[in-house]
């Protein structure tokens, strides 16, 4: 009895999502490690393709069983195997029907060996069919979201959009890396001869588009001389647009996507071997060191730890980082920064390409709480922004309680605020003056952002 150690490994890393409501992108990376090249790649796709499709799945599953109620671990060995025979055309359906059995028997699930055979192989055998209700049912089964979330965005974004959302929520989103402040003169020209396919980023400076990966693309990214970040998020830090002088609070920053990205922002003018040169020049001279004060804090001690290795890995050494919970005081004087970031804990919802288990976590009633959450940590926050300074308040969530309502929200509430236009390209701007971008539009993850600035007592009202 041998099973192949991906189809073990996405065995297990699919049961830490089912019970613990674990992450697959913390899950795969860790997993990965110790497989062999080989079987990183079967791994990654059983893991990801089952969980972008396990609604229709599981569906599946219920007309093949008449309604059985399953054992989880049956269940998530019947998903793997059903997987690989829909979806997996290079694995032959008797090596997909028979690892299935094999994993259940290594599941301590022996008993079930012969009930899995029977299922899988009927289903080879079979043309399944489903029904369903209506199109909102088809399109919740068909793309695996769930119905009230295909209902939620149907209200928001029309029926089309939402159907749209939800197919490219399953598709695999192309990788972006950027520079960072450990990129030399040679990370380009090296970067420019991988014999893989790159296309310039057309949301952000400085960023690529690269299609496949190999060795070298995986060693710069683990000496953090690149940095794989999508695009919207990209966005977000760049909308921050930090001047020379200014000192920044990130105040939910870990891992450090945008810490580092606004630490490093000189690396935004790498062109040209000039700047390139210019720019290694200044971070050698401490006297032409950038001096602006940039601090970055979290809540969670592991994801401290997480933002900490992310800044040294990208050579972004000036940040100083501290723990706190932000919906409580936070440990600086009032008015002490000319910019604030609020990347706020929310829902995720625009970033189900990349973690396509938020949709099963979620549930109708975290909207509401997490919009209080975050309205928490802003009115914190905004205390810490000197007159004339600025709040920016981005989330990666569609929803619109968690963004709009927000913002609104504090705006009523908070009327030595005014909003002004974010610094994004004008597709990304919204009627209200936000900028928002959408997977299903812009083909990068989805985030919203605003920004506040603070008056001076010169310019109240
Ligand atoms: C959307 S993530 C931030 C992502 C980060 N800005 C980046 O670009 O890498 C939100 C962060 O808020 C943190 N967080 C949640 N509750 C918090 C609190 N009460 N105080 C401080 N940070 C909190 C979470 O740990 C999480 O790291």
């Amino acid at each position: 009895m041998k099973v192949s150690p991906a189809r073990i490994a996405a065995f297990e890393i699919l049961t830490k999502i089912e019970h613990d409501k674990a992450f697959s992108s913390a899950l795969l990376p860790a997993a990965e490690e110790n497989l062999e090249a080989k079987d990183r790649g079967l791994c990654h796709a059983l893991t990801l393709g089952v969980l972008r499709r396990q609604l229709y799945l599981d569906r599946l599953i219920e007309k093949l069983t008449n309604g059985k109620k399953l054992d989880s671990a049956v269940k998530i060995i019947l998903r793997i195997g059903l997987y690989q025979l829909i979806y997996l055309d290079k694995v032959p359906a008797h090596a997909a029907i028979n690892d299935s059995v094999n994993l259940a028997v290594r599941a301590k699930k022996t008993s079930a060996k012969g009930f899995v055979n029977a299922v899988l192989r009927r289903f080879a055998r079979e043309n399944t069919e489903l029904d369903y209700a209506d199109e909102i049912e088809r399109i919740s089964v068909e793309t695996s979201h769930p119905r009230w979330l295909i209902e939620r965005w149907t209200r928001q974004f029309g029926f089309a959009d939402a159907a749209k959302l939800a197919l490219v929520n399953n598709e695999t989103p192309t990788a972006v890396f950027r520079l960072t402040a450990k990129s030399d003169e040679n990370t380009l020209t090296i970067l420019s001869k991988l014999n893989l396919e790159t296309v310039e980023s057309g949301v952000v400076s400085n960023a690529w588009k690269v299609f496949g990966s190999n060795e070298i693309l995986r060693a710069y990214a683990a000496e953090g001389k690149i940095y794989f970040q999508d695009e919207a998020s990209q966005l977000v830090a760049q909308i921050v647009a930090l001047e020379d002088g200014e000192s920044f609070l990130d105040v939910c920053a870990a891992p450090g996507s945008k810490t580092t990205l606004i630490a490093n922002r000189k690396s935004q003018i790498f062109k040209s071997e000039n700047y390139i040169l210019d720019f290694r020049n200044q971070i050698r001279n401490p006297k032409s060191e950038i001096r602006n004060p940039i601090v970055a804090g979290d809540f969670y001690q592991h994801r401290i730890k997480i933002l900490q290795a992310n800044c040294r890995r990208q050579g972004a050494d000036s940040v100083e980082i501290v723990r706190y919970d932000a919906e409580k005081d936070l440990p600086f004087a009032d008015e002490s920064f000319d910019v604030v970031l609020v990347d706020a804990p929310c829902s995720g919802t625009g970033t189900i390409r990349h973690n396509p288990e938020i949709r099963y976590f979620l549930r109708a009633e975290d909207f509401a709480f997490l919009a209080e959450k975050q309205l928490r940590i802003l009115y914190g926050a905004s205390k810490l922004v000197k007159p004339g300074g600025r709040l920016v308040y981005s989330t990666c969530s569609l929803e619109s309680e968690e963004n709009e309502a927000v913002a609104e929200k504090f705006l009523s509430e908070n009327t030595e605020f005014e909003k002004i236009t974010p610094d994004a390209f004008g597709r990304f701007a919204t009627a209200e003056n936000y900028a928002r971008t959408l997977p299903q539009r812009d083909e990068t993850d989805g985030f919203f952002v605003a920004v506040f600035k603070k008056r001076r007592v010169f310019d109240k009202v």
